[in-house]
């Protein structure tokens, strides 16, 4: 049988039964593939990376090394949630790698938004397998792959994540939730116990904020598209936005405009606001936002953030405007 053909009569995970179940069997699976071995697993903070390792961390304990790299390019406070739920209270063995300052030099005046993910994705190998090399007896590499990663001719994970790892590594996989939807890894991870707030993730690109900065990204200009992003989620949290819409985001473009502040001409860059629904992220339609809410969020926007002196809507469906900017 192929292992990678989730079976007709496998019943899609709805309920924490099913999902308990599912984890009791994986847990088993994982301990006969491993036996006593080492597994290392790239823990990017992403919805389908933390369920394999909190799946993981209830199968093998300590026998799984995780590895979070901080490539720069996350969103506020994102690599601080790893470190919490991961190392303090899963007790996960967790390496942290604050690579920041390699991605950021690498990408200085690297304006053409493919180069900018090449050397993301790149650097990105190099930063693990240095980490990788660092450890001994490693003969197992967990990936988060789910379904559609396989049933999608060019899967997104495969050209998109920043996690694509090099063939060369020599590692046996292991993949517990490689035959499950999205919407069942959800309801893996809610049983395993991991936070709403990493469970119901929106979608982030694995460039991070790289594809947002548009154009050479700058140290203050991402600063302010970090902060300005941060800003829109929380109001997005507190309106009960954020458990409606697919993917929202801030993106920061590489030109000023002038304003005033404080009565004196005070130049900036626009924030631009992107709120998109879409089922499978081949098309999008535009979230109407209430207009008090984007007073609220311009008003705190341009008061609280450092560089940024306009809040701008972005209406444009996809197509024609595909949903990141770069
Ligand atoms: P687009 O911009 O093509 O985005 O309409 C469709 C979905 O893919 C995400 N996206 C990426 N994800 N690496 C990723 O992992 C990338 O380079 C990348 N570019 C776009 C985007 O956020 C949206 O969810």
């Amino acid at each position: 049988m192929d292992s990678n053909k989730r079976p007709e009569s496998m019943a899609r995970i709805q309920t924490k039964e099913q999902a308990d179940a599912f984890i009791a069997e994986q847990i088993s699976a994982v301990r006969a593939q491993v036996g006593s071995g080492k597994v290392l697993l790239a823990l990017s903070g992403g919805v389908d990376s933390s369920v394999v390792a909190a799946l993981l961390i209830k199968a093998i304990g300590k026998q799984l090394v995780c590895v979070h790299v901080n490539h720069g390019l996350m969103r506020k406070g994102e690599s601080e949630q790893v470190i919490e739920v991961f190392r303090n209270r899963l007790d996960a063995n967790l390496i942290y790698v604050d690579a920041s300052e390699r991605f950021l030099s690498k990408l200085e005046g690297v304006a053409e938004p493919e180069q900018k993910r090449k050397i993301i994705g790149n650097e990105f190998i190099v930063v693990f397998d240095e980490e990788a090399s660092k450890l001994t007896d490693i003969r197992f590499l967990a990936q988060g792959t789910i379904y559609p990663d396989i049933i999608e001719s060019k899967g997104v994970k495969a050209h998109h994540n920043v996690g694509g790892l090099p063939e060369d590594m020599a590692m046996e996989l292991v993949e517990p939730v490689k035959l499950l939807y999205k919407d069942e890894v959800r309801v893996v991870g809610r049983a395993l116990g991991l936070p709403a707030s990493m469970v119901d993730r929106q979608p982030f690109p694995g460039p991070g904020l790289g594809v947002r900065c548009l154009g050479a990204i700058t140290r203050d200009r991402l600063h302010a598209l970090r902060e300005a992003d941060a800003i829109l989620r929380e109001e997005f949290d507190n309106c009960g936005l954020a458990s409606k819409v697919w993917q929202y985001f801030i993106a920061v473009p590489d030109f000023k405009s002038v304003g005033v502040k404080d009565g004196k001409r005070y130049e900036g860059w626009p924030a631009i606001i992107r709120a998109v629904n879409t089922v499978d992220a081949m098309t999008a339609t535009i979230e109407e936002i209430p207009y008090d809410v984007l007073h609220r969020i311009t008003d705190r926007i341009t008061h609280e953030v450092d560089g940024i002196n306009r809040v701008l809507l972005d209406l444009t469906p996809k197509p024609i405007g595909t949903i990141e900017w770069e």
